[in-house]
């Protein structure tokens, strides 16, 4: 982004530093009223003098709206500790960075994430139809999802396994945020599709390594894929498991969504978690994305049968977040009838699907 050519921000620094040098409150509110006629004067959004956005945003510049709102809550404020404290948080917004561990986002300019979802419930209005993303599989998620997860949890440059790759919505978005990725499905047509729409394709952000391999996620060396790819353990685990039988993805026997029970396909969820944890880094996150489904009449909750495939094995719950499910294109055709089914045989229809998140011990 070019500099603004009239906000000096040398200027903005030094008056912020000379206001936290004032003694009384009365003296620091009318500076504070002058640096606000003087920067509304000028239109431009405020650049950061260090600006460091690796892809988790915010914009290296901040708006002015938000940077004379800050100024607005520093002279409302009613003792001079409070109105220090607001106006050195804004200095240093301008000037450094502080983030954590596990992601980029700058703590400094916390407010402006407008973008990262920090509810348990996530209402998703449509599904994200930029970054190369097209809706070709069934059975895929919707890209907000990886999206959210790698803000959350990941840093840029860092990697992300994804063991039921599908379409690739993951690697897609990995591209997108520049994380690198690698993937395993266990249907040879469907990686051959996904390679084929990732070819000669760049992050917009950095290079990223994508890979994508064929093999059962329960028997894979995971060890093995990451290093030839120059890995040598991830920083997230996403897993999207099939619905148990909800969408029979193969006739493969390997195939989670072949087999008989949902009590044997959580057994045999558990074994891709065991085959995969070893790679995942401690402290770091696995996600589980699924939903229920009913059985005979029952409602057979898939969600916490892998919720508890998962805690057996020493993971940390750190959340359950209950995302909004659209209604599938047969079900939308059927939306009478099954409001009909619903009424008459005292149930109620599938709205959500959760995503767990698990901090490895
Ligand atoms: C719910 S879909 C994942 C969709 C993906 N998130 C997307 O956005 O396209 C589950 C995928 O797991 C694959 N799968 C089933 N059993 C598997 C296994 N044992 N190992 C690896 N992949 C498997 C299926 O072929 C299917 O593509």
């Amino acid at each position: 982004m070019a500099p603004s050519p009239s906000h000096n921000n040398a200027d903005i620094l030094r008056t912020l530093e000379r206001l936290l040098k004032v003694r009384g409150i009365r003296p620091l509110r009318t500076g504070v009223r002058s640096l606000k006629e003087s920067v509304s004067s000028n239109h431009a959004p405020i650049l950061v003098l260090d600006p460091t956005d690796r892809g988790a945003g915010p914009p290296p510049s901040i708006p002015l709206d938000h940077f004379l709102t800050e100024l607005n809550q520093i002279e409302r404020a009613k003792t001079l500790p409070r109105a220090r404290y607001y106006l050195d948080r804004l200095k240093r917004s301008l000037v450094e960075v502080n983030t954590r561990r596990i992601n980029d986002i700058n703590l400094n300019r916390w407010k402006e994430y407008k973008n990262i979802l920090t509810d348990s419930l996530w209402l998703l209005d449509k599904r994200d139809g930029s970054g190369g993303h097209s809706a070709w599989y069934w059975g895929n998620f919707v890209p907000q999802i990886p999206q959210q997860l790698m803000l959350r949890y990941t840093k840029s440059g860092e990697w992300v396994l994804d063991p039921f790759a599908g379409s690739g919505t993951t690697l897609l978005e990995c591209r997108r945020l520049g994380r690198n990725c690698v993937g395993f499905e266990l249907q040879a047509s469907v990686a051959r599709r996904v390679r084929r729409g990732l070819k000669g394709k760049q992050s917009e952000i950095g290079t990223t390594t994508l890979g994508l391999e064929v093999g059962d996620s329960r028997t894979l060396n995971v060890r093995q894929i990451l290093h030839s790819y120059g890995a040598k353990s991830v920083q997230l685990v996403i897993l999207h498991p099939p619905y148990h039988d909800i969408i029979q993805f193969s006739k493969n026997r390997r195939d989670l969504s072949n087999f008989r029970t949902a009590e044997e396909f959580a057994a045999q969820f558990g074994k891709v978690v065991d085959n995969v944890t070893p790679a995942l880094d401690p402290g770091r996150v696995l996600a589980v994305i699924i939903g229920d489904k009913y059985e005979k009449g029952e409602w057979k909750p898939l969600g916490f049968m892998l919720m508890n495939e998962v805690l057996k094995r020493g993971y940390k719950l750190k959340s359950i977040v209950i995302k909004n499910f659209e209604d599938t294109t047969g079900k939308r055709s059927q939306k009478e009838l099954w409001r009909f089914r619903a009424l008459a045989g005292g149930f109620y229809l599938f709205k959500h699907e959760y995503i767990f998140i698990f901090q490895k011990s």
